[in-house]
Order: structure tokens, then sequence, then C-alpha cells
């Protein structure tokens, strides 16, 4: 039998190698892509090699330390994974960018997402919570998760574009299908110019158009807007940095970014939020203790029990990198020029040497702890970390808390929701089945 290490003296080259064929690795990743995972992490450890159609020879870790590695390396020397989102949301979009351009695109970004901005939001985030909740039926079961879904759209929309408009209910009824075929599609390569008219990319080409037709109105209102200096708005805020030279950015890049944003902040967060239910309503003991502490005014167990979802589970399981360096060394390994490298979040959070009985959902372990990289990947790590976690988080916190303020969430002990894999996010396979009572 071959040696699944192929050695070279004095240092081992390639880590051990999945030795099936490409396409069925590729299809069991596609149908089996947890159950194939932990069955190669139980066969070969916590770094191997898989061979995959569109992403080619990948390596795999999984390991704390390993993973620091990847985190810590230099921006230059391993770049963004190909294909990547930009796939989706155009060449413009930061997913899309690397090296001095992906750094200049996110300090630009950057104060949208971070201290005074998040306060701003805060408002609009229990506003819509509550819209959203107002006719919530009372008693009887329902998916929780396309409810969130509205109101993580409408937050993202309303804080990236300013007040409600016309154009804004436009939006929101492009945005979701656009956004679940992006899904699907994300990392496919795109087919040539020829049969893309036959393909479900001229779906997807269609919603762009529509998206781009409205974001381009807004852009020229926001133009003649004599007030726009004052404006907080994230449109606002990039066609400001539109007139700076050097950094500023162009229309079409404005529209790539702006679609970025809206499709990498609803779905994600939607999904963590519809998780965070379908725990809760088996939890009663966490459930009591959040309710115990919003009606005393508090936050950090609600904070603990956001950080313990999003690693128990996981809604982006994966980051990808590729080198681009004649190579790159991963602990005993060296890693060739133009090989990816995927970093499995989902298994390093499930290792019980991290997280004993990791299986449990128990928010105590980030009690007045805030919780890092390697060990905490959620939000992915190093110089590509989610420009959004912070966000991501404030909005968890405050919807979470709204709810529990106005309703009761009954309990039971159901069999756990199956994890249903969307094309990018996890989500609960019955969509976070609830049932609520509203508090007296
Ligand atoms: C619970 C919600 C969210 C989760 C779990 C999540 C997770 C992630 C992960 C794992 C990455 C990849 C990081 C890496 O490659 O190291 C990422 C990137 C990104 N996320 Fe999020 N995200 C969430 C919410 C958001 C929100 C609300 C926004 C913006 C409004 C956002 C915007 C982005 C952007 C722009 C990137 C690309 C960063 C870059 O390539 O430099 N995300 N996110």
């Amino acid at each position: 039998m071959a040696n699944a290490y192929e050695t070279s003296t004095p240092t081992r080259l390639n880590p051990p190698r999945v030795r099936l064929p490409k396409l069925v690795q590729g299809v069991g990743l596609t149908l089996f892509r947890r159950g194939a995972m932990r069955y190669w992490i139980k066969r070969h450890g916590h770094i191997f090699e898989i061979n995959v159609p569109f992403f080619g020879r990948s390596v795999v870790v999984s390991d704390p330390a390993l993973v620091r590695s990847v985190c810590t390396a230099n921006a230059e020397q391993l770049i963004n994974v190909q294909p990547n989102l930009s796939n989706w949301f155009g060449p413009g979009s930061v997913f899309g960018l690397d090296g001095g351009r992906h750094r200049d695109r996110r300090r630009l970004l950057a104060p949208a997402f971070h201290g005074q901005s998040l306060k701003s939001y805060e408002k609009v985030i229990e506003d819509e919570t509550l819209r959203e909740s107002a006719n919530w039926p009372e008693g009887k079961e329902f998916r929780i998760l396309e409810p969130m879904s509205r109101i993580t759209l409408n937050v993202i929309l309303r804080i990236m574009f300013g007040a409600d408009g016309t154009e804004l209910k436009e939006l929101r009824e492009i945005v979701p299908p656009y956004m679940k075929l992006g899904q699907l599609l994300a990392f496919a390569p795109a087919p040539p110019a020829w049969a893309r008219r036959h393909s479900p990319w001229a779906k997807l080409d269609e919603f762009r158009k529509a998206f781009d037709r409205i974001v381009c109105t807004l852009i020229d209102r926001a133009e003649s807007d004599p007030n726009l200096v004052e404006r907080a708005d994230i449109l606002a805020f990039l066609v400001r940095s539109g007139h700076d030279e050097g950094t500023g950015m162009s229309r079409v890049d404005i529209c790539d970014e702006l679609s970025t944003l809206v499709g990498a902040g609803h779905e994600t967060t939607a999904s963590a939020l519809a998780w965070t239910f379908e725990r809760l309503r088996r939890h009663p003991d966490v459930l009591a203790e959040l309710a115990r502490e919003v009606d005393e005014g508090g936050g950090a167990f609600r904070r603990a029990t956001i950080f313990e979802l999003l690693r128990v589970r996981t809604v982006i399981d994966v980051i990808g990198r590729r080198v681009n360096s004649p190579n790159f060394d991963l602990g005993e390994w060296s890693i060739p020029d133009g090989r990816t490298v995927l970093v499995r979040i989902a298994d390093l959070h499930e290792n019980p040497e991290i997280y004993p009985h990791p299986e449990r959902f128990d928010p105590y372990r980030f009690r007045g702890t805030r919780p890092a990289a390697p060990e905490w990947l959620a939000f992915g790590g190093g110089a590509r970390r989610c420009i959004g976690a912070d966000f991501a988080i404030a909005e968890m916190d405050i919807v979470l808390r709204t709810v529990l303020q106005n309703f009761r969430l009954h309990t039971d002990a159901a069999a756990d929701e199956k994890s249903y894999f969307r094309g990018v996010a996890h989500i609960p396979k019955l969509g976070g089945r609830v049932t609520l009572h509203r508090r007296k």
C-alpha cells in the first residue's frame, strides 16, 4: 500500500493525502461535507490534503497551532482563495482584492462597523425587531429563520442607504432571491460569455442589474445632496470617499462593495440568530438565565451565549487562502506556491482538547471572557477577519434582547435540528422552529 505521507529528506513536503479520485472527493464533500471532513480528520489528523473540483489540491487544517500560522501569515504570502465570493459580488468587492488595495479598502470600510457607528445602529436594530415581531403568531409553531432574515436585511439596507423609501422597498424584493441564487453559485466557476445566457448565471446577472440600477439612482441622489457631509449612511460615506484622490472608489466599485455588504452581512447573522432560538428552545436553563438577566438590565451572559452559539453551530465552517510565494511553511510541512489552504473552523470548534464536551451548548464557557483566534474562529482571522464581526455580535445581542423582553419562548425536548448547507452559510434545516407567547 502506498505510504500516506510523501516523504523527502530532510523535511516532509506534503501532508497526508486523501487518495480518492478528484470527482469522488468533490461529490463526498458536496453531499456529506461534515461527515467527510470528520472521517478524514480521524484518518489523517488535523492536517491533510484533498483534491477537489474548483479548488484543486487543497491543504485542510484544523490544528490550533497550524491555524495560528495561517491567521498570522503575511497577507502577501497568503492571498484570498480562488474562486472566492468576488465571483458573485464583482471584482471591486473587498473579497476580490489582495495586498495594498485590500488593506486600503478595509481601512476605508472599518469606521462604518465600529465605535460610534455601531452605537448609532442600535435603534434601527431594535425598531426593525419590534416591527417584524409585531405580527408573530402566539402559541403556534413557526420558522424563525425568515423573520430573522427580514430583520437583518432591513437593518443592513437602512444603515447602508439611509432613510426608508421606494428604492428600499424595491431592494427588499430583489435582494432575497438574488442572495439565495448567489450563495448557490458563489464558488462555481462562471461559464464563458457564450454559454452564460443559457445558464443560471443569466438570472443572477438580471438580479444584479436591477440591484445596480437602484443603487445608481441612490448614488446620483447622494451626489447632489447638499447634506451629504452630514449623512451617516454607508452609501454616503463611500460616495464622500470617492471625492478623495488616491483612495476614492469608482461607482462600479461602490456597487460591488454595497452588494458585498448586503450579501455577507445579512444571511450570516440571520442564520446565527435562527440557530440561537433553535438552541434556546432545547436549553431551558440557559433561557431562564437570559430572561432573568434581561429583566435586570444586564447583558454579559447574553454575550457569552452568542459566543458559544457561534462556536457550537458554526455558520461559516471554512475559510480559504492561496499560497502566493515559492512555499509557505506550515509547521513541519512546506506548502507550494498556488496551493489552496482551507481552515476548518467547524472542526476546530469541535476539538475536545480545546472545548471539553464540544457538543454541549454551554455559554458558561465564555462567561467573563472574550474568545479569540486561533481557538475561536467564527469570524475567521488575520488580515481578512470578518469586517462586520462587531456589528454582527451587536445585532444578535439587540435582536435577542428585544425578543426576550417581549416574548416567552416555549421549551421542550424536541430533537435537535440538523444543519443544512446553503452554499455559504449553514442554517437549521427546519428553519429554527419556535413557539412564542407575548409577555404581559
Ligand atoms: C454571524 C454573522 C457573521 C459571520 C459568522 C461571518 C463570518 C465571516 C467569515 C468566516 C469571514 C471570512 C474571514 C476570513 O477569511 O478570515 C467573513 C468575511 C467577511 N465578512 Fe462576515 N460574518 C458575519 C457577519 C458579517 C456582517 C454583518 C458583515 C457586514 C455588514 C460582514 C462582512 C464581511 C466582509 C466584507 C468580509 C470579507 C473580509 C475580507 O475579505 O477582508 N460579515 N465573515
